[in-house]
């Protein structure tokens, strides 16, 4: 089994270990129910979480508490939701934020 955060000090512990389905930009995931929408992302692989407003740049999980507001995603269609400290339930509809900006070169 893949490392998990099963002790957060937000969420607190996880007792019971349900394996649920979610989506993340239109992929399918698997994750333990109520372990924090990051770990889960995170466990699958997943850093980039979204993309600055300005700059394009990738931004993810940094502080883990619910301070920084790095890891804001769209959650079943409401945006600005902090996945550090969002319970993972089945069938979350997850998206990221911003779009990549990609410079362009000077000729
Ligand atoms: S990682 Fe800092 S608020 Fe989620």
């Amino acid at each position: 089994m893949t490392e998990r955060i099963i002790d957060h000090p937000i969420l607190g512990k996880m007792e019971d270990v349900n394996h649920v389905t979610f989506s993340f930009n239109n992929r399918v995931y698997k994750g333990l129910e109520n372990e924090s929408l990051a770990a889960a992302l995170l466990a699958n692989g997943i850093r980039t979480l979204r993309y600055q407003e300005e700059s394009g740049s990738p931004r993810g999980i940094y502080c883990n508490i619910g301070h920084c507001y790095e890891c804001r995603v769209t959650v079943n269609g409401q945006p600005g939701i902090r996945a550090c400290i969002t319970p993972l339930k089945e069938g979350m509809t997850v998206e990221s934020s911003g779009q990549l900006k990609i410079k362009e070169k000077e000729v």
